[in-house]
């Protein structure tokens, strides 16, 4: 077993959130799957976020040989990486035993991702006693002829692209609205969301507004009532289904296809091959609404969490 030295702080130096970067780099290359989620990685060097950052060093050299780095959100919410060629030393264990631990992270967490869900994290999982507390779907599909064609929204609904400086705060509202269970989605706040506003793939055509034409305001303007936001990394031959949502007072007047269809149809027009989404396992509504659109399982994400009482 190696020993390991454990630092935690609410903010990372540069030198060591490149680090954290290339290590991630690594293990992603190894593995065939991100550990780090996008979220997680934009809070290593972000000056606003508010992650709990554990980073473990190879403790008795007093070297500053990164070994592994885990990360806890303010909902409790963790993500955990092992440099690949230090696995199966006990570095994972520890970081995992920090994580759930109050006196090494405030507020600790309450569940760990595995993404891919690779062997070693069920392993880890197993060994630890915990258990599957959520399961994300990573679902895809190939572009078909056709796909490029805009779909009719139903009467009374139309559609237009984002305008930064005036749409912010109304997606804000309608996002916490349609996402108030998702522990990730529905806390976006105004910077998190210009934060992904100033990532390199971000283009306001790919961010579909529908409105409700049927109510105009002082202003002569309509509320939203839904909105799609796609997502392509710049020359990348994929594309992905990003955030859509539908506020609660227009759910269930089906929207969500014709909604689904606008943004795959933006993508196929720019010339993606494949369209990917993620959505969780228990929503049953998004996983009908993207089957129909002939989406398929391509991988799952699972969070390990402590078992509840019965
Ligand atoms: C999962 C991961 C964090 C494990 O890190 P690690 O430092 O290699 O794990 P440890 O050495 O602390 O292993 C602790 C226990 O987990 C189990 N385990 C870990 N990796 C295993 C593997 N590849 N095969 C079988 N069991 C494994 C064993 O029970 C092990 O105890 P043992 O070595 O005494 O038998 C690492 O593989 C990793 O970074 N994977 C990619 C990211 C990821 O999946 N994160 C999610 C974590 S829940």
């Amino acid at each position: 077993m190696t020993s390991v030295r454990l630092e935690t702080s609410s903010h990372l130096d540069g030198t060591v959130a490149a680090d954290v970067l290339a290590l991630a780099a690594r293990a992603a290359d190894a593995d065939g799957v991100e550990a780090i989620s996008e979220a997680f990685r934009l809070a290593l060097t972000s000056a606003h976020g508010d992650v709990s950052h554990l980073v473990a060093y190879a403790g008795e050299s007093r070297s500053e040989d990164l070994l592994g780095y885990a990360a806890v959100d303010s909902g409790g919410s963790a993500e955990l990486v092992v440099d690949p060629d230090a696995r199966r030393q006990g570095v994972g264990r520890e970081l995992l035993h920090a994580l759930f631990d109050s006196d090494f992270v405030p507020g600790s967490a309450t569940g760990v991702w595995a993404h891919g869900d690779l062997p070693a994290a069920q392993a880890l999982a197993a060994a630890e006693g915990l258990v599957s507390t959520r399961e994300l779907h990573v679902m895809a599909r190939d572009v078909a002829p056709g796909d490029e064609v805009d779909p009719v929204l139903p009467e009374g609904f139309s559609a237009r692209t984002f305008e930064l400086g005036r749409d912010e705060q109304a997606w804000l509202e309608v996002n916490a609205l349609a996402f108030a269970t998702h522990p990730e989605q529905g806390s976006i706040t105004l910077e998190d969301l210009q934060d992904r506003m100033a990532q390199d793939w971000f283009d306001p055509a790919g961010l579909f507004l529908v409105e409700d034409t049927t109510v105009t305001d002082a202003d002569g303007g309509h509320p939203l009532a839904a909105s799609h936001w796609t997502k392509r990394e710049p020359g990348s031959r994929t594309g992905e289904v990003y955030v859509v949502g539908v506020h609660p007072a227009y759910q269930g007047r089906g929207l969500a296809g014709p909604l689904t269809g606008l943004g795959t149809a933006y993508l196929a027009r720019q010339g993606v091959d494949t369209i990917d989404l993620y959505v969780d396992g228990d929503n049953t509504r998004a996983l009908a609404t993207y089957r129909r659109a002939g989406f398929e399982d391509a991988a799952i994400h699972v969070v390990y969490g402590r078992p509840t009482a019965p």
